[in-house]
């Protein structure tokens, strides 16, 4: 119906109800792939980018003037709040840190964030886009899980398969706690104020988790998962807990408490659908190079998706972030074939 105010289909997944239009969004949705983004980039440095809210607030939106989506992510990085902890941070395109953290007065000169001075950028960014958006439309704001985090702080960059990190777990597993205990709470103080700002929820990126050990996750990380995600909770934010490594960590998923889970694609939808419990609310999980495919192929392996996720609220997204190559008329014919279901049920 016209006119009558609706609310977000995103959030009402969130909330384990099943909207009749099928929420959808894109993982790196506000990024490279776009040429606008692109263009502002010619004349702008990543980081002169995430240093100005009016320029974020654009980049933010221009997914949204794109496509008929139903959700916007906050335009920042990821390890943005490592820097407002202390540690230089450079992109060289990769991120790089100027110290990384190797024993215990490593850690010690790791500061505690204090949000509103030392992350104004994208709490502004935050309101603007949140005054701009139509209220059908969810914001989301995100932070990095503590593993993903200190995978970066032990590495001091990207790595194939962390083995410092996986290796510091096991030689000093009183610093790695404590570790994941700092970062967790400067997740909590970052997502709650993003929230406050005017997100109206919070994905938590664990991108790295796949490289972890089963016994390793549940017995060092989990616990401070759920710490992270019951602290959002008794703030009333909804979160999506994304797992690159679901087919590793589902169960932990699971405990891990989240609202909303967020798959990879390296596990079968149908096997997500088969063992998380009825109900529980699901994101995901479209392997990213589909896209590059022929517009059949695109529209089969989005069907095959919804399909498996018929009887769970689900949020529609890929199992991970869009390649900076990624064809727009990829992107365009997944939502295509989204709204075209939505039609035929
Ligand atoms: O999703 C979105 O569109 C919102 C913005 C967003 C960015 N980074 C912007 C960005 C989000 C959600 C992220 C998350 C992020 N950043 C993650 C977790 C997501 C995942 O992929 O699992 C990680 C691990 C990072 C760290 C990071 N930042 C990497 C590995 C890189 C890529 C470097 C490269 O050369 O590919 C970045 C840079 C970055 N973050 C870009 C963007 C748009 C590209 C910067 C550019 O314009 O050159």
């Amino acid at each position: 119906m016209k006119g009558v105010a609706t609310a977000a289909p995103l959030l009402e997944v969130l909330a384990g109800r099943r909207p009749a239009r099928r929420p959808v969004w894109f993982m790196r949705q506000a990024g490279r792939f776009l040429p606008e983004y692109r263009a502002l980039r010619a004349k702008q440095t990543f980081a002169e980018l995430l240093a100005n809210a009016e320029l974020a607030t654009e980049v933010t939106l221009m997914p949204m003037q794109r496509f008929d989506i139903d959700a916007a992510i906050l335009f920042t990085d990821l390890l943005v709040p490592l820097e407002a902890m202390g540690v230089p941070l450079a992109y060289t395109p990769g991120p790089e840190l100027g110290w990384r953290v190797r024993c215990g007065s490593d850690l010690a000169r790791l500061e505690d964030i204090d949000v509103r001075v030392k992350l104004p950028v994208p709490l502004e960014t935050a309101r603007r886009v949140r005054a701009l958006l139509p209220p059908d439309k969810a914001l989301i704001g995100f932070v990095g899980a503590p593993f993903t985090l200190a995978a970066y702080l032990v590495e001091g960059r990207g790595s194939k398969d962390w083995s410092e990190l996986r290796r510091l777990a096991w030689q000093d597993p009183a610093l790695f706690d404590d570790m994941l205990a700092r970062l967790a709470r400067s997740a909590l103080a970052f997502g709650a104020a993003l929230f406050e700002a005017g997100c109206d929820a919070i994905q938590i990126f664990d991108s790295w988790a796949g490289v972890a050990a089963p016994a390793m996750f549940q017995q060092q990380v989990l616990p401070h998962v759920r710490r992270l995600i019951a602290g959002f909770q008794a703030e009333h934010i909804p979160v999506i807990y994304f797992v690159n490594g679901a087919a590793t960590h589902l169960d932990c998923m699971i405990a891990s408490g989240a609202d909303c889970l967020g798959v990879d694609f390296k596990i079968a939808a149908a096997d997500v659908h088969a063992r998380l419990p009825q109900g529980l609310p699901c994101q995901g999980n479209l392997e990213p190079q589909v896209l590059f495919a022929s517009e059949a192929t695109i529209a089969r392996e989005t069907r095959s998706i919804i399909e498996a996720f018929a009887d769970r609220p689900h949020v529609f997204n890929l199992g991970h972030g869009l390649h900076p190559e990624t064809p727009v008329a990829g992107v365009e014919q997944v939502i295509a074939t989204i709204r075209n279901e939505q039609e035929a049920a």
